[in-house]
């Protein structure tokens, strides 16, 4: 055979959200896109703010020397500057420049971090249901995934995370506001995930880390703040990137952040920055750190998003359907009205909407609508779910 048994493998257990899209690709081959209502793919449809085009020009019309060059592997110094002084703001934590790595979005981060700290069969603690990429993430690197359920409303179970961590576990992997659900972890929570790890790593003679997967970290509604995950745990580090809070998915600029309270954190970083070179990624890509440097404060509309989830979530609700009401992010991830999560996206699919089977993210039952799409076509895929709803019997009487 030409290529891996394992890369092999995972192809033919193609991800349900490719699935999902390429099966709407077809649909609106036969349909016209107008009458296809696609909430498989979690694409930020909202364009960047006006700042980052401004500064786009600029830079273009007056271009500096070396500005395509390769760079230090661990990034621009204006740019980690720049990040590190608002982290050290809104932490009120001593951020340096050091403490951060410019990557190639958060995928590139995640994959450095877990590189820098897995060695081979070592486990990783993720809260389910979760982001089915973290599983290749970690197999990359040689450690094994180890999912743990959460409560109903999505909220992490420390008790249950506790129970699973023993002497192969290295870190836990959170990711909010949650993909896919939504959800975002409350001050309590993370005050308890930090005491039990502490714990634990007491007990076990050896750190355990946190990594914090804040992809979503400024889309996030109903008034509420992000609390800060360096609070919780010394040994935190927060993995993000602008794809979503400036819409910028296909340039590829993240950045992981180490807190500077963690343990041989000087070690941490330089393996960061070599596994950072050595995947591959060498940098992340120059124009963009530029570019998001002097944006730190700055987002899409988030707003526009929580109308959206308004919209939806109401209607849904209406309907007879039960959902976690998200806080963050731009996802719903209701309850199927039967078991089979997959004949029952198949009886959306014949209404001509597209969404992803809860089991694509370890979570069978269930379902995700990824809503950053215009508000028109939310509004198309009412009445097809209402209808749908009226089947199974779910419309309230
Ligand atoms: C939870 C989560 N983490 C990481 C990523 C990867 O984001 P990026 O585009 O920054 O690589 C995504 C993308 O959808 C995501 O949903």
């Amino acid at each position: 055979m030409t290529i891996s048994k394992k890369v092999k493998s995972a192809l033919q257990d193609a991800s349900w959200v490719r699935r999902m899209f390429e099966e709407g690709e077809e649909l609106k081959r036969i349909h016209g896109e107008e009458n296809v209502y696609d909430f498989s793919l979690g694409n930020p449809d909202i364009e960047p703010p006006l700042s980052l085009k401004k500064a786009l020009k600029a830079l273009a019309d007056s271009p500096i020397v070396g500005m395509h060059r390769y760079m230090a592997n661990s990034g621009y110094s204006e740019t980690k500057r720049s990040i590190a002084k608002v982290l050290a703001e809104e932490s009120g934590i001593s951020f340096e420049e050091k403490h951060v790595v410019m990557t190639v979005g958060a995928a590139g981060g995640l994959n450095v971090v877990l590189k820098a700290i897995l060695d081979e069969g070592e486990e990783v603690i993720v809260p389910s249901p979760y982001f089915m990429e973290f599983r290749f993430y970690i197999d990359n690197c040689g450690g094994t995934i180890r999912p743990v359920e959460t409560n109903e409303d999505f909220s992490l179970n420390v008790n249950e995370i506790e129970k699973a961590i023993d002497q192969k576990t290295k870190a836990v992997l959170i990711n909010s506001p949650n993909n896919p659900t939504g959800v975002v972890y409350s001050h309590e929570t993370l005050g308890a995930l930090g005491k039990m790890l502490e714990r634990k790593s007491r007990e076990l003679g050896k750190t355990l880390y946190l990594i914090s997967d804040e992809a979503y970290k400024r889309i996030i509604y109903d008034g509420i703040a992000l609390p800060i995950v360096f609070h919780y745990y010394p040994h935190t580090i927060r993995v993000t990137s602008h794809s979503k809070d400036l819409a910028l998915a296909g340039e590829r600029i993240g950045y992981i952040a180490i807190s500077p309270n963690c343990d041989e954190g000087e070690d941490l970083i330089a393996a960061s920055v070599f596994a950072n070179r050595t995947l591959g990624f060498v940098n992340a890509p120059a124009l963009m750190q530029r570019l998001v440097a002097p944006l730190q404060r700055d987002s899409v509309n988030v707003k526009e998003y929580e109308d959206r989830r308004d919209l939806f979530y109401n209607a849904l609700r209406t309907f007879g359907y039960q959902i976690v009401k998200p806080q963050g992010a731009f996802y719903l991830f209701p309850k199927a009205p039967i078991e089979d999560d997959v004949a029952f996206i198949k009886e959306l699919q014949a209404k001509r909407i597209l969404v992803v089977p809860g089991r694509g993210f370890g979570k069978p039952g269930h379902f995700r609508i990824a809503y950053s799409v215009n508000k028109k076509t939310i509004e198309g895929a009412l009445p097809g779910f209402r209808e749908v709803a009226e089947k199974y019997g779910m419309l309230p009487s």
